[in-house]
């Protein structure tokens, strides 16, 4: 139930990375920097500093879409998005405590320049994780993250009511709400396996073993198990 008003007038103050859940709706407005988040808000795990709301949005219990602004990027032109649920209301707050739950793989998206862009890209079909028994009427968070290019994250959740997918409560999904820009690119993320997990340890064939890792062992006296070709890169 957020009115594109709104969603322009946020976007409006924004002055680098983060995100609006544009559909189904957010917690509220964490694109905030004050004196009790000199961060930035949108940084704070798991939902940028808004607790629990109540004041929920409809989501159907089958899946369904969800649109965001991945916002401005002062200096990345690129991030990584994840989509998570939490179920449960065991946190402080009433909520979940936790949203480890991913609904879709993680994956990239390509803004156009290292400048800031607005800009919007909607899921139409995100499903609920595999295996999972929700039912009409129980409450859930869906959790968006935004992984920048340095590793820190941008949270923002919006809190829903399952219910059936054509109840007359839902938003409808449409082109004005629902759409790609064609400035914000997608790309997949793959995770290859440069040594399993258990692998023994390859000896000499040019192995290196790098100034950094030596260092940490000594320090620590943390011994890695295998020092390979990666860590030659270190
Ligand atoms: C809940 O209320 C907050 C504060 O008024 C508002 O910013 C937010 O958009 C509302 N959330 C939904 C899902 O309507
Ligand atoms: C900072 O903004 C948040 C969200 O609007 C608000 O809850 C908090 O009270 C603000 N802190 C200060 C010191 O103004
Ligand atoms: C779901 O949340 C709403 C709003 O907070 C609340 O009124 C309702 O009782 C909750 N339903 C369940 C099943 O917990
Ligand atoms: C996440 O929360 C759920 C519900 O409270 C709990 O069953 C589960 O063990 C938690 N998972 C992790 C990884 O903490
Ligand atoms: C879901 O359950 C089925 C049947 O038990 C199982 O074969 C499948 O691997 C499960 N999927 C996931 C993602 O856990
Ligand atoms: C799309 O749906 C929204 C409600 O979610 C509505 O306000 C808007 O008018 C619809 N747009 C079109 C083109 O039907
Ligand atoms: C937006 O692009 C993504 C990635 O290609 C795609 O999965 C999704 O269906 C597109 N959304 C719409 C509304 O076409
Ligand atoms: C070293 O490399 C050679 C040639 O690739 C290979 O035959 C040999 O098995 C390797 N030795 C070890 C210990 O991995």
């Amino acid at each position: 139930m957020l009115s594109s008003q709104l969603i322009a007038l946020a976007l409006a103050a924004v002055t680098s990375a983060h995100t609006v859940i544009s559909y189904p709706g957010w917690r509220g407005d964490n694109l905030v920097t004050n004196a009790s988040f000199p961060y930035g808000m949108q940084w704070m795990y798991p939902c940028g500093g808004i607790p629990l709301t109540h004041n929920r949005t409809y989501w159907p219990v089958t899946g369904g879409a969800i649109a965001l602004q991945p916002g401005w990027f002062q200096g990345h032109a690129t991030a990584q998005l994840f989509i998570n649920l939490g179920i449960g209301d065991e946190a402080p707050d009433g909520g979940p405590l936790n949203m480890s739950l991913p609904m879709v793989p993680q994956f990239g998206i390509l803004g156009p320049s290292k400048n800031p862009y607005p800009g919007t890209i909607c899921l139409p079909q995100v499903p609920m994780p595999a295996n999972l028994s929700l039912s009409v009427g129980q409450n859930v968070t869906i959790q968006v993250v935004e992984l920048a290019v340095h590793g820190a994250a941008l949270f923002s959740c919006v809190d829903v009511t399952l219910v059936e997918p054509n109840d007359p409560r839902l938003n409808e999904v449409n082109e004005t709400n629902c759409f790609n820009s064609t400035d914000i690119g997608f790309s997949d993320v793959y995770t290859i396996t440069t040594r399993a997990s258990g692998q023994a340890q390859a000896q000499g064939n040019g192995t290196v073993t790098s100034a950094a890792v030596r260092t940490l062992s000594q320090v620590a006296g943390w011994m890695p198990v295998v020092v390979g070709g990666l860590w030659a890169l270190l």
